[in-house]
This record gives C-alpha cells, sequence and structure tokens, in this order.
C-alpha cells in the first residue's frame, strides 16, 4: 500500500469512526481522522501520534512504512490527547525515540502522561530552531494558541511541506485517500468551517499571528492533524482559516429561537418571512432545543447577522438559549449584527436577558426594536416582529 505524500514523507493517521462526540460536545457524523505523519529519512521522524485506542492499528501503519528500523524523533506539535494519546505507548516500542516539543510541551506531557521526565530522552526546541534528519531540514514555528498554549508547527524546509498541528483540520474521516487532490473534498469545506468555529474559533487573533509568520513561506503540503492533506486547495484553505480568524462573514441571517409550546416558534417565523419578504435570501433557522449548537456556531460564523428569541424560564431565560449566549459570548466573535425577541406568560425576563449579555459580552451591533410577546401573538406583537425582520434586513443589505 503506498502511503506516500512526497519525498519519503508518509501518512500513518488513523480514522474514527466510533466517536459520536467530539470532546464529549461535537457531533461527528462523518468521523474525523487524527493524522500523524513519518518522514522516513536517514534519522526517522514521527510526526504527533493519534488517539491511543487506536494504538494497534497506528503501529502497523507505522511498521507498513519503516519496518523494524528505530524512531529516531518524535516530533510532539500539540498536546491536545487527540494527538498525544499514543505517546506513552510509542515510547514503549520505540524507547530510543527523543521527543521533540518546546518548553511548555514537556511542562504538559509530564504531566498527562509522565513521559519526558529525563532530559536524555528530550529535545526541546524554540521558535526558530532547525533539525536536520538527512536529506529534510525541519523548522520549528511557534503559533500558541492554535490551538493551546504550547501549538508550534514544523516546516520541512526541503519539501516545503508544513506539519500544522490542528491548524488548516477539519471535521470529516478520510475515505481512502489522503492528499486532496485525489479525492472529492465537497463535505470538508462545511466541516471545516463547523471545526474551526467549535475548536479554535475563540482565537481568532492568535491564527492571524500564525498565518503572518507563515506569510512569504513557500507551502506545497499542509499536513494537518485532521482532515484531508491540503496541496491542491492551499490557496483556498489558507483563504477561508483567514477569512475565518477575521470573523467575516457573508450577508445572511440566523434565527435561533427556543420554543416549549410554538408560540416563540411562531415568531421566529414570522421574523423570517419579513426578512425575506424585504429581500434576505441566505435565512437558516436553528431550534435551539432541536440542532446541535455546533451547526448553529458554523452557521454564526458562515453569516453576519443573526436574531435570538427564547421564552422566559424560572424568572430567567430558557436553559438552552443560556448555553448558546455562553457558546457564542466565548468565541470573541467581532462584526455581527443581532436582533432579540422573547417570551413569557406572566413577567417577561427572555428580552432583557439577550440584551445584558449582548451589552456585557457579545457587544454585537443591536438592530431594529426587540420584540416581546406575551402568551401568544397578538396584533401588535406580529407586527414588532415583522418590524424586527424587515430592520434585520436593511441592515444586512
Ligand atoms: Fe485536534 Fe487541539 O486537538
Amino acid at each position: 500500500m503506498n502511503t506516500e505524500i512526497t519525498s519519503n514523507i508518509h501518512y500513518v493517521g488513523v480514522n474514527d469512526r466510533h466517536k459520536d462526540i467530539f470532546e464529549g460536545l461535537w457531533p461527528l457524523p462523518y468521523g474525523v481522522s487524527y493524522n500523524s505523519y513519518i518522514i522516513n529519512d536517514e534519522k526517522i521522524a514521527l510526526v504527533d501520534t493519534v488517539e491511543a485506542d487506536f494504538f494497534p492499528q497506528y503501529l502497523d501503519n507505522i511498521r507498513q512504512v519503516i519496518g523494524d528500523r528505530q524512531i529516531d524523533y518524535i516530533i510532539v506539535n500539540h498536546m491536545e490527547p487527540d494527538h498525544s494519546g499514543s505517546l506513552a505507548l510509542i515510547k514503549q516500542y520505540y524507547p530510543g525515540a527523543r521527543i521533540v516539543g518546546n518548553k511548555k510541551t514537556f511542562d504538559m506531557m509530564r504531566g498527562y502522561y509522565h513521559v519526558g521526565e529525563d532530559a536524555s530522552e528530550i529535545l526541546e526546541v524554540k521558535n526558530g530552531d532547525t533539525l536536520s534528519l538527512g536529506k529534510h531540514e525541519l523548522q520549528f514555528v511557534l503559533i500558541p494558541m492554535v490551538h493551546w498554549p504550547e501549538t508550534m508547527v514544523t516546516l520541512d524546509q526541503t519539501t516545503h511541506t508544513l506539519f500544522a498541528g490542528d491548524a488548516f483540520g477539519c471535521f470529516g474521516a478520510l475515505n481512502g485517500a489522503f492528499v486532496d487532490s485525489h479525492m472529492n473534498c465537497d463535505i470538508y469545506w462545511d466541516e471545516m468551517r463547523r471545526y474551526y468555529s467549535n475548536i479554535v474559533g475563540k482565537y481568532g487573533v492568535p491564527v492571524q499571528q500564525a498565518l503572518k509568520k507563515l506569510s512569504g513561506v513557500q507551502i506545497d503540503y499542509i499536513c494537518s492533524t485532521h482532515g484531508p492533506v491540503w496541496h491542491e486547495y492551499i490557496e483556498r484553505v489558507m483563504a477561508e482559516y483567514n477569512r475565518l480568524s477575521l470573523y467575516n462573514a457573508e450577508p445572511g441571517l440566523v434565527i435561533c429561537y427556543g420554543s416549549m409550546y410554538g408560540n416563540t416558534e411562531r415568531a421566529a417565523e414570522v421574523i423570517a418571512r419579513a426578512a425575506s419578504e424585504a429581500g434576505v435570501k441566505n435565512i437558516v433557522m436553528h431550534d435551539v432545543s432541536r440542532t446541535n449548537h455546533s451547526y448553529i456556531l458554523s452557521d454564526i460564523f458562515k453569516y453576519n447577522a443573526m436574531v435570538l428569541g427564547a421564552p422566559t424560564y424560572n424568572n430567567g431565560l430558557y436553559p438552552q438559549m443560556e448555553s448558546l449566549l455562553s457558546e457564542i459570548g466565548g468565541r470573541n466573535i467581532k462584526g455581527r449584527k443581532l436582533g432579540i425577541f422573547g417570551s413569557c406568560t406572566w413577567a417577561g425576563q427572555a428580552v432583557k436577558k439577550i440584551k445584558e449579555w449582548n451589552e456585557t459580552t457579545a457587544k454585537f451591533e443591536l438592530v431594529g426594536e426587540p420584540a416581546e410577546i406575551k402568551q401568544s401573538l397578538s396584533e401588535e406583537t406580529r407586527k414588532a416582529c415583522e418590524a424586527l425582520g424587515k430592520a434585520m434586513a436593511e441592515s444586512i443589505l
């Protein structure tokens, strides 16, 4: 089986089609891959590992490439356990391998696995340091907070291959091929935005700093830790990460609502209809109790406006909306327009709570007048919802 990507760089990663929810939070309808790579030179380097559950298959993948030879270096670009989980096991099979990482890498590694405690088994690198494997000349570039503080990338200057950690990654297992030019990539574009918005979305500024560090560097292959190896679509992938990390979005409206007995949902329908009649074509609607918030966040990273509405619950905000607000607020999203609506039976709190959240946390541009419904839509509150939908449309268009 040919696993070579280019000039003695081999794919040895695995597909996870078992896990339903990544990080216990994010659905995986297409699975996910944990990518790992071998640089098979005079010295052999393994770049990142995989989740420990997949170790037997992983070890077999490695042996298919290097046979009985020993690994000289294990490069750890990122310590999150989906990539570092096999470290302790791989060290048992390749005890002579030196682990390459930066100071923060080893602080985490000792805590997680009690590996790297002996100075002779590690090679600590700083930003810009290099390592020669023979023909392949590696350089390490620290890109903290993409996605953890210790994160770095490894650039093979010989083949212009970037081992990128989570950067440029996406959800979706690999179905046979691992290089983009050998596969249909259609599913990966939406899965990239969902991955970015769910996992990396908070760290727009560090992603921008990383992109600046890499600008001007010739890159022919991007070997991320999740999803396809990028070769044909490098420009598109870089542009998408640039857009997402700048929080740029296209005109469109995401309407998110909670509803217990359908009255708040009716209000959401009226708002959507009014926005549509006023000319907005990109409208998506999510019941916050039914759509996993993973997909809502992805749409909020896609479109530049949202309307949020929910019932009052226990003299506060409907819990599923409260949870969504926390998830949106935790991502430092910028440049969005916001409309608000809410409902109650006897004492309204929902509109007030969403407004407070926006003033203290999200700081989005408030559009139109919030629409507050008591019990069910009346002639007056229907008009308020229509006015909100129209105002959103005027703001978007
Ligand atoms: Fe795929 Fe941040 O780990």
